[in-house]
């Protein structure tokens, strides 16, 4: 491994919803475990509470990561779905967050990844974006580092929908935190062009804005057709609003050759032609594409076969170490 050419400038490493390979995801545990790993940035997906308050959720629902069956089995709408905007901050605060998974008929829990933590009540809680800045602010101070914020808009058509201006929400957030005038400190990340958009006219200077890019069928809260933005055409256009794009794996490896040696794409030269930089997600050890023998591998090809400008990952701790090991190999004599 890590026999071609030197890296460039270090890539970063972006801990994906937090440690999530080793605590449930966007737990304050998690974040503060990808701190402790060095982690350079740590991701925040927000949804918004009935009360507009932003908090620190992948999905829009609470069933996949939380008891809001077991607590408010009443609550539920009509497609059986628990939605975080139909609880107060204060309802969201009573639920016990827990590992990905599902539950059956009789409560019995199935983690969506087995070996991850176990499905353990009671232990942590959904935390609001402003409890995680303070989190993060207090262990920069106290660790001495700098650890950015990673944002992502979760469905803000959706939100629109429901009467609410999650971007608005978000940005007085971040207003009151100093982030909007914090250089090097966040990156804001969306499946939805127009809301980069919007945010690229609205604030008077942007941070990092990055396109995420989804497949076509995934249904994201979106017009965006996603296979013209990764095209050189799309990327253009995706230059005149954001610094980078969010691609998923496949966009940029799509397998191995009869030689074993990895098929890229031309995404990422393509879009480094146009000045933006990418970030891929995500990098689990414990998923890896077909024919990658283990995560050091995975980092190889991304990191340097293909010149990624950093990763989201589960396993921060694996993509530090890959780097510093990197380093140490780059520099010696
Ligand atoms: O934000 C990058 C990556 O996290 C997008 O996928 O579904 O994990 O938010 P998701
Ligand atoms: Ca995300």
């Amino acid at each position: 491994m890590g026999s071609g050419p030197a890296l460039n400038k270090r890539p970063i490493v972006i801990a994906h919803r937090g440690a999530s390979g080793y605590l449930p995801e966007h737990s304050l545990a998690a974040k503060a475990l990808a701190h402790g790993m060095g982690a350079d940035f740590l991701e925040q997906d927000i949804v918004l509470s009935k009360d507009g308050v932003p908090v620190v959720l992948h999905d829009i629902h609470l069933e996949s990561t939380t008891d809001v069956a077991v607590r408010f089995p009443k609550r539920a709408r009509g497609d059986s779905s628990f939605y975080a905007i139909d609880f107060t901050l204060e309802e969201l605060k009573t639920l016990r967050l827990h590992e990905r998974g599902w539950r059956d008929q009789g409560g019995q829990h199935s983690a969506f990844y087995n070996g991850r933590f176990p499905p353990q009540p009671g232990l942590f809680q959904i935390p609001t974006l402003e409890e995680e800045i303070a989190l993060i602010a207090g262990l920069d101070k106290s660790r001495q580092r700098r650890t950015g914020l990673y944002l992502e808009f979760k469905a803000p058509n959706w939100h629109a929908a429901q009467d609410y201006d999650m971007v608005r929400a978000v940005l007085d957030v971040l207003d009151d935190a100093g982030y909007l005038h914090r250089p090097g400190q966040l990156y804001l990340q969306c499946f939805d062009d127009k809301t980069l958009q919007r945010l690229h006219h609205e604030l008077t200077s942007p941070p990092p804005l990055i396109q995420l890019i989804a497949e076509n069928d995934w249904g994201e809260d979106s017009e965006v057709d996603y296979d013209f933005l990764r095209s050189p055409q799309g990327l253009e256009q995706v230059a005149t609003y954001a610094q980078g794009i969010g691609p998923h794996i496949p966009h940029i490896f799509r397998g191995k050759a009869d030689d074993g040696s990895a098929l890229l794409t031309d995404l990422v030269p393509q879009a480094h032609a146009q000045g933006l930089q990418v970030h891929p997600y995500t990098l689990r050890k414990d998923e890896l594409p077909a024919g990658v023998a283990d995560f050091d591998e995975l980092l190889d090809i991304l990191l340097r076969q293909a010149g990624v400008d950093g990763v989201f990952t589960d396993f921060p701790d694996l993509a530090v170490q890959y780097l510093d090991e990197q380093q140490r190999r780059d520099v010696a004599p």
